[in-house]
């Protein structure tokens, strides 16, 4: 017997004001009840859960073993993450307690490359200081200068759906593009004439790495103390993918030596305290994320490169979409399993 939209209770978890109106807006085809909950999913949090069939969760939702284990007593039966990325499930849990994951595998790729371009600019330009120095009447120069990035060897770590596009917009500064990836797609890069090199290479020969990788046990700390001593003195890291590729102590380490040139971050590895909430009127007690703050080549933004209303639409679309075809008996298209 097929269950009728209104019988779809989907509990919302960490929603902002920007998920509420592209989510309620999505749902006038849709007709599911959904309540928004602006507090996070984690083990604290869980039990909140019951009487819904459905919870829909974000990337600093805690979905480990315990909170599946209590999602599954509230009666939960499908996890609808709104995002691509699904390091902060534990599949096999899921897996055990018989609920099913989706998740939204693009919804822009484009609203991250060209973030990460902006934070390119941002951090090689020295935007945020020009910006908050004419602000307050202050009109001097010095201490701005940037570089061209024209001529520059740009390096994409994961060529996938992102970073693809990523190198596609740094070759149009003129950059020279090089790429690794663990899977690589030779014909594309050759189309492209761009080129794939070994990690070694790939950390000692570029002026901007850009990381595009999913967070997985391989992946993290990618970019760690060996890897950073291997870079250029003015190479400049750039990461909008996951905050654990970078160890976070060895970047401030090479950062407080100069021995790099500087990061631009849109995520951070202990980001899910503070990250989407406002802190101005609070005390930091994260030491790293607050010396990261202090470095005048490091440039912060909290976990921003999806937001855009092509981006919040889409998400809103294909999750709503996700459990119309978990509750149709459909193929699962977005299903993610271990
Ligand atoms: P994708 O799945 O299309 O591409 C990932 C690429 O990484 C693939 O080419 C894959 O072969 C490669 N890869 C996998 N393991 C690797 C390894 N060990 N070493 C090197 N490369 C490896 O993913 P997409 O859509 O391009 O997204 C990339 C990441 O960006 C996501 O996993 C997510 O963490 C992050 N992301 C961040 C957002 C933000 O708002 N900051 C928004 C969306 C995604």
């Amino acid at each position: 017997m097929q269950i009728k939209p209104e019988q779809v209770n989907i509990a919302f978890y960490d929603a902002k004001t920007y998920d509420r109106d592209a989510f309620t807006e999505a749902n006038r085809s849709f007709l599911y009840n959904i309540d928004f909950f602006d507090f996070h999913l984690n083990a604290k949090t869980a039990f909140s859960a019951k009487g819904y069939k459905v919870v829909c969760a974000f990337v600093n939702d805690v979905i480990n073993g315990a909170v599946i284990k209590t999602l599954k007593e509230c009666g939960v039966e499908l996890i609808a993450m709104r995002c691509a990325g699904y390091n902060n499930v534990d599949l096999n849990a899921a897996k055990e307690a018989g609920i099913k994951i989706v998740r939204v595998p693009a919804y822009s790729p484009h609203s991250v490359a060209e973030h990460a371009v902006g934070l390119l600019m941002a951090v090689t330009r020295r935007l945020p200081q020009a910006y908050l120095r004419t602000k307050t009447g202050n009109f001097t120069l010095d201490g701005l200068t940037g570089r061209d990035l024209f001529g520059l060897t740009a390096g994409i770590l994961g060529t996938g759906k992102i970073g693809r596009i990523m190198a596609e917009l740094l070759a149009g500064f003129g950059m020279n593009i090089v790429l690794y990836d663990a899977y690589p797609d030779k014909k594309w890069a050759e189309e492209k004439k761009f080129k794939y090199v070994p990690l070694e290479e790939f950390f000692k020969i570029c002026d901007v790495i850009s990381l595009h990788c999913p967070l997985t046990e391989t992946t993290k700390h990618i970019v760690n103390k060996q890897s950073l001593a291997l870079m250029k003195k003015d190479a400049v890291i750039i990461n909008t993918g996951r905050g654990a590729l970078i160890d976070t102590h060895a970047l401030v380490q090479a950062l407080k030596r100069q021995e790099i040139g500087g990061a631009a971050l849109d995520v951070y590895e202990e980001e899910s305290q503070y990250f989407f909430t406002d802190w101005s009127a609070n005390v930091i007690r994260d030491d790293v994320l607050a010396r990261l703050l202090t470095f005048p080549n490091v440039f912060i933004t909290s976990h921003q490169a999806f937001l855009t209303t092509n981006a919040l639409s889409n998400i809103a679309d294909v999750t709503l979409g996700n459990i119309r075809d978990f509750y149709s008996g459909n193929k699962l298209e977005n299903e993610v399993s271990n």
